[in-house]
């Protein structure tokens, strides 16, 4: 039987009871040990922007002209990224919900930016992204229909290799895509270049500033050195930028920014062909409440220059400990990196058991598997926020001593090693890895059967296999609750 609505409803205390049950297991999201998922500055003021938030949260901004004040701090949202990436008075911009979202309306705008210049195109339009870019941009290839190509990186730099992207350029390829910096190894790809491209062959590039958006802009005015990756590179006709990442706001907040209204143009969706009112949206959502814009609004205003400079240095120092302290360890970072994202491996130690152990020390860092298949290493990715700044030297003090212990249990096989799991696996053999993996998500596994497995069957299986392996757990796994 089905869990159902209760017959009297709880009284606050006993919802307050039930959620903290609920969320019994999750990592604590403030306690600067969590490098991946959360941005916290450590600012404990912070929490009086939840107030602001919640006065708004109830009101939509699907309608602008019930709720004027949502064009207002989207408009004010927009101005404040735009003059922070060089934009001008042409620039235009659009709030949506996060870095998925933005780059998702960034491909469906440049697909149909793209048709529209090409009337009697009848092909598949082309999306050319490299190795390094996040997830979202497959998404949008498949949710809109484009072909994806996938550039490879420099296998010591990381970033993208031009030469490369030209060599995928044909004559359907409607956009092209760079990260300022890319996610798992925070490196940025060379935009001044693939701006060239883009303007030699008259394609839509979209820079990838989720991440560095909202932070290269106080590293650069902190004397760090940073490429050029935003409007004032000729060629690039889109950026997004998360408000929810390094602008340290309440999750729900990001932007994507186009060079100008024409190219803006094809993202809005209208529709007057139904008995109820003409339908305008500009994002994918429909409702969508006015929270996160007043979260965004209130948090950037609150703060302003002088603390995003503060908070930005503290990245820095942060980074700083954390470079030598790794290397001091044997570890050696994935390229060089360029923003606040820190991604290392070691010759000699298996990372995957080295972080169950950081672990059980509580500290969460995100293991990246790699893959065999495609010639990706294993590696350790750290995303550094302010917060922690004074974490770091506990870290590496545990970060050593589970090193030594890794050594002298010579735990260190190789991850590559590993082929648990192969094509011709029999369905019930597969069915126990989904069994398997399925306990270990939900926290029912032991130690064994966990993430450390987990890592060792994504590191050793085929890419396709692994995505059909996950959706079919995750299938599984999302199941509504019994009574
Ligand atoms: C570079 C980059 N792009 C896009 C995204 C997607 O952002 P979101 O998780 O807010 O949808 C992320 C998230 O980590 C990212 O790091």
């Amino acid at each position: 039987m089905l869990k159902t609505v209760p017959e009297k409803g709880l009284s606050i205390d006993e919802v307050s009871a039930q959620l903290d049950k609920i969320a019994s297991r999750d990592m604590p999201d403030d306690s600067g040990k969590l490098f991946s998922y959360v941005y916290m500055s450590g600012r404990k003021d912070l929490r009086k922007i939840m107030d602001f938030y919640n006065a708004f949260v109830n009101k939509n901004a699907l309608d602008f002209t019930v709720f004027p004040s949502s064009m207002a701090i989207e408009n004010d949202l927009v101005a404040l990224t735009a003059s922070l990436l060089h934009g001008n008075s042409s620039t235009v911009g659009t709030f949506t919900s996060g870095g998925a979202e933005s780059i998702l309306l960034s491909i469906k705008t440049g697909r149909d930016y793209f048709l529209e210049k090409r009337k009697d195109f009848t092909g598949k339009p082309e999306i050319i992204i490299p190795r390094t870019a996040h997830p979202a941009f497959v998404k949008g290839a498949q949710y809109f229909g484009l072909e994806l190509k996938i550039a490879p990186v420099n296998s010591e730099t990381f970033k993208v290799e031009p030469e490369e992207v030209n060599k995928l350029i044909t004559d359907n390829t409607a956009i092209i895509v760079g990260s300022s910096p890319s996610y798992p190894v925070g490196v940025m790809d060379p935009i001044e270049e693939l701006g060239k491209l883009a303007q030699d062959n008259d394609i839509w590039l979209h820079v990838d500033a989720c991440l560095g958006g909202f932070i290269l802009p106080f590293f650069e005015r902190l004397g760090q050195k940073v490429e050029k990756y935003d409007f004032s590179v000729p060629g690039v006709h889109s950026i997004s930028i998360d408000f929810h990442k390094y602008g340290y706001t309440p999750k729900g907040a990001s932007v994507l920014l186009y060079r100008n209204k024409e190219l803006r143009r094809h993202q809005i969706f209208t529709n007057a062909s139904w008995p109820g009112y003409p339908m305008v949206n500009t994002t994918m959502q429909s409702t969508k409440s006015i929270g996160p814009m007043v979260g965004a609004w209130a948090t950037i205003n609150y703060l302003g220059m002088d603390s995003y400079l503060d908070l930005a240095g503290k990245v820095i120092s942060a980074k700083q400990k954390l470079l030598t302290g790794i290397k001091n360890l044997g570890f050696k970072t994935l390229g060089f990196p360029d923003s606040s994202i820190v991604t290392f491996r070691h010759d000699d130690l298996n990372i995957f058991a080295l972080a169950e152990l950081l672990k059980k020390d509580g500290w969460f860092l995100q293991v990246q598997p790699g893959s065999v298949e495609l010639g990706l290493p294993a590696s350790l990715h750290m995303t550094l926020t302010a917060t922690h700044d004074d974490k770091i030297p506990l870290f590496l003090e545990s970060l050593e001593k589970n090193v030594k212990n890794l050594m002298k249990d010579k735990k260190t096989e190789p991850p590559e090693t590993l082929d648990l799991f192969r094509e011709d696996v029999s369905a019930e053999e597969r069915k126990n890895y989904i069994d398997l993996i399925s306990k270990a998500l939900t926290g029912k596994g032991t130690a064994e059967s966990g993430t450390y497995t987990i890592n060792k069957l994504v590191r050793s299986l085929p890419h396709d296999v692994i995505e059909k392996l996950y959706a079919e757990i995750v299938n599984e796994i999302f199941k509504p609750t019994d009574a």
